[in-house]
């Protein structure tokens, strides 16, 4: 058919799509820049690494470059070996995909049929009431105590419906954590007929005081998967590897839906070499654990009651505030990200780049 200027959209997309708004990434620098009229502005709103990949990961990538005439290998065999061996867990519980938030796609779509519910804490990441409305299933929200997952709550607003929790540990953006005691607690009480999925993606930046769901959870509850990601303390955003943990079972059915090759060649290079030096990444995730720590602590100095940080980012309930100070914050070169008329949330990021932030602050309050 020729096209008319102003003719309907063409096709007929479901409604679950039509209705749907689209996910929303943080703005970038250059956003800002061009929209406030300023250089030099500065990215803190995608919970990203400040550092470029170790040398040895941006080495592994360059060398496989040139074989990319070639499809990657679709199950991305050794990375999953590796990973396996990392975590210590046989291989067939462990799969990938590009980013945690594909892994987290493919188990709802595994999972969901139309009506079923789909129950996480409220709020938290943007994407899982995406996935689940995608599906036709049913979003149920459980709000935050305080900040924090509410797992009593959680507990008692599962039903026949449900199919999956999904709960984000630490949680973005309030960047709360509840310790693998209470999560254990919790599983006690969810029927083996309804996942868990722990979305870890802050892992690396969490005290080992709060327990490790691979060795506490998995080996007790069949029904808990966990995904992780290579984006955040590895520094790999751009490269796309996530993974998850769990019984074959939940891992065949997150395969089954892998697009074939999701996991370019690049990424599975990246992603071995990541965890080959893994005690490198560890210390620059000292360094911005210590950095978190600092940062907090000046914010509190503002005035600010901010709750302690599980992850690369901290998060200012700043209510009816929020939206004000975002925009003096970003009209200084400082992109954060903004909930509206709820919270900002900020990313840690290098000494400098903090010390630039905590001034735009303390000049936006
Ligand atoms: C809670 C949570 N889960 C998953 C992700 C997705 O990470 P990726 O898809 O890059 O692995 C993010 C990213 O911001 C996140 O905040």
């Amino acid at each position: 058919m020729e096209t008319e200027e102003g003719a309907a959209t063409v096709g007929r997309p479901r409604h679950a799509v039509t209705v749907m708004p689209s996910y929303k990434p943080g703005r970038d620098a250059k956003q800002a820049e061009a929209e406030h009229g300023i250089t030099n502005a500065i990215k803190l709103a995608s919970n990203e690494n400040p550092m470029e990949p170790l040398p040895e990961v941006v080495q592994a990538i360059t060398d496989v470059i040139s074989g990319v005439n070639r499809y990657a290998d679709h199950r991305a065999a050794e990375v999953r070996g590796v990973i396996a061996d990392w975590v210590g867990l046989p291989v067939s519980h462990v799969t990938v995909g590009a980013g945690s938030s594909a892994i987290l796609h493919r188990l709802t779509s595994a999972y969901v049929n139309p009506g079923d519910e789909v129950l996480y804490p409220w709020r938290s990441f943007e994407v899982y009431p995406v996935y689940t409305k995608l599906l036709d299933g049913e979003p149920v929200t459980v709000p935050l105590t305080g900040q924090t997952a509410d797992l009593h709550g959680i507990a008692g607003a599962i039903t026949e419906n449900t199919k999956l929790v999904m709960i984000a540990n630490p949680n973005n953006p309030t960047g709360t954590a509840v310790n693998t005691d209470e999560l254990a607690e919790f599983c006690a009480q969810v029927p083996d007929s309804v996942i868990v999925v722990l979305d870890e993606a802050y892992f690396e930046f969490v005290d080992d005081s709060m327990g490790n769901s691979v060795t506490d959870l998995l080996p007790r509850f069949r029904n808990v998967v966990v995904t992780r990601t290579f984006s955040k303390a590895q520094g790999l955003a751009g490269l796309r590897v996530g993974y998850a943990m769990g019984d074959p079972d939940i891992i065949s059915a997150i395969d089954k839906t892998q697009l074939p090759f999701a996991v370019n060649m690049a990424a599975q290079a990246g992603a071995i070499a990541a965890v080959k030096h893994a005690d490198k990444i560890a210390e620059r995730v000292a360094g911005i654990v210590a950095e978190r720590s600092r940062v907090t602590d000046e914010i509190r100095s503002m005035g600010l009651d901010i709750e302690d940080s599980h992850a690369n980012f901290v998060y200012l309930p700043l209510k009816e505030k929020s939206n004000e100070v975002f925009l003096g914050m970003e009209r200084q070169g400082v992109v954060t990200r903004l909930f509206d008329a709820t919270g900002v949330r900020i990313t840690i990021s290098t000494v400098e780049e903090n010390d630039r932030m905590l001034a735009a602050l303390r000049a936006s309050l």
